[in-house]
């Protein structure tokens, strides 16, 4: 028999997401099929600390660290691998812990999902899931994203941007700004966050006053966008490197009022929001949101997977790119998954094929000639 190819399942993180990824993990941790991949779970703390253990994902669950040790991976690619961390006469020195053949970042928002960990990843040379380090910041952030895509053609909402700093210095000047450019109601959102966290749906200026106030707790930057009215949530899994594939697309039936932290994690079974596969979309309608999602995904340089989430008003039958997720919620459940499983590509057949590309994607990297000595 084959060796098995290890796999490094990063979860947890210093992210507002932190309790969607330990959900996303668990999916894809007994989803792995054990006759080909050997899993190592290692969770990262609140705080950032790297742990392995019998048990992290429990451990995380509960935040109670007895039982778990200490790992880092190290910049250095001239020192392959997971490393322990151990206290040795007062001093922490490290032992090889294990070799790593690939990383899934199994990890949601800041620091998993906006190119942070990428670079360290790129920076140890190990093979990784999902996009690398400019197409995950460039999707992480809602502003630079849609700069991006609007200069792809891509229909996007009209928006303002500005910063928390400017807010905080010229509030009535910055309310002036925004209303001279947009009517209500508006959505104001943090630049860099994921899970609807930090997002208000404003009607007036006063809960606008609000929106911008919530929405600068979470980040430096703010953006602020036109409501599409009567939105439907229509969502497209992508995956491929060099050639990639959109599925059909899939419609969201939020609970509340728009798609907010508890219609997405909270809601549950009468409650819950509703996920239709596929979308009910003319073929027309089904050929365009597929095609942009693809244009998008190109136009970020995407490697491995994303979720493509676009706004269909109901109202004017107008399509809006909204955002792309390159790490989307990860559960067998979840709509990425579902959508390819819809397709015929089952929820262990997704994360062998993502393991695939990611082996490819960094086979393709090392044919770049990266020094050039010339004495
Ligand atoms: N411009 C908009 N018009 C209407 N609804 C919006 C708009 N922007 C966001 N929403 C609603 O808010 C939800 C979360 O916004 P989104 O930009 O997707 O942030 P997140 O990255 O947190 O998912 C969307 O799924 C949708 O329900
Ligand atoms: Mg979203």
């Amino acid at each position: 028999m084959t060796e098995r190819v290890r796999v490094v399942v990063l979860f947890g993180g210093r992210s507002g997401e932190h309790e969607v990824s330990l959900m996303s993990a668990q999916s894809v941790m007994e989803a792995l099929d054990p006759t080909r991949y050997e899993v190592l779970p290692v969770g990262i703390t609140r705080e950032g600390a790297w742990i392995v253990g019998d048990d992290p994902l429990a451990a995380l669950r509960r935040e109670d660290f007895a039982g778990t040790r200490p790992v880092t991976l190290l910049a250095d690619p001239t020192r392959r691998g997971l490393w322990r961390l151990e206290p040795r006469e007062g001093e922490a020195c490290l032992a090889l812990l294990s070799r790593v053949d690939v990383v899934f970042p199994v990890l949601h928002g800041t620091f998993g999902e906006d190119g942070a960990l990428q670079g360290l990843l790129e920076l140890a040379d190990v093979p990784y899931v999902g996009t690398g380090v400019l197409a995950s910041a460039v999707a992480m952030d809602k502003i630079v994203f849609k700069q991006v895509c609007r200069a792809e053609g891509i229909p996007l909402t009209q928006d303002v941007a500005l910063t928390r700093r400017r807010w905080e210095r010229e509030p009535e000047a910055v309310l002036v700004k925004i209303e001279g450019r947009l009517p209500y109601p508006l959505f104001v959102k943090p630049a860099n966050l994921g899970s609807s966290v930090g997002i208000s749906r404003c009607d007036d200026r006063e809960e606008l006053r609000q929106g911008l106030d919530e929405a600068a707790r979470y980040d430096r930057r703010i953006l602020v966008e036109e409501a599409v009215p009567a939105a439907r949530e229509i969502e497209v899994s992508v995956l491929g490197n060099e050639a990639p594939r959109a599925s059909l697309p899939g419609e969201i039936i939020p609970s509340r009022e728009f798609y907010d932290y508890a219609a997405k994690y909270l809601d549950e079974g009468e409650e819950a929001s509703d996920l239709l596969v596929p979308a009910p979309l003319d073929e027309a309608m089904t050929q365009r949101v597929r095609e942009l999602a693809l244009q998008a995904y190109r136009a970020i340089d995407g490697a491995g997977m994303a979720r493509v989430d676009f706004l269909l008003s109901g109202e004017t039958g107008e399509l809006y790119l909204n955002e792309l997720n390159t790490i989307p919620g990860f559960t067998s459940i979840s709509m990425y998954a579902r959508l390819w499983e819809a397709a015929g590509i089952t929820y262990p057949m997704l994360l062998s094929g993502l393991i695939d590309l990611a082996l490819e994607r960094h086979a393709e990297n090392a044919r770049t000639l990266r020094t050039l000595r010339r004495f």
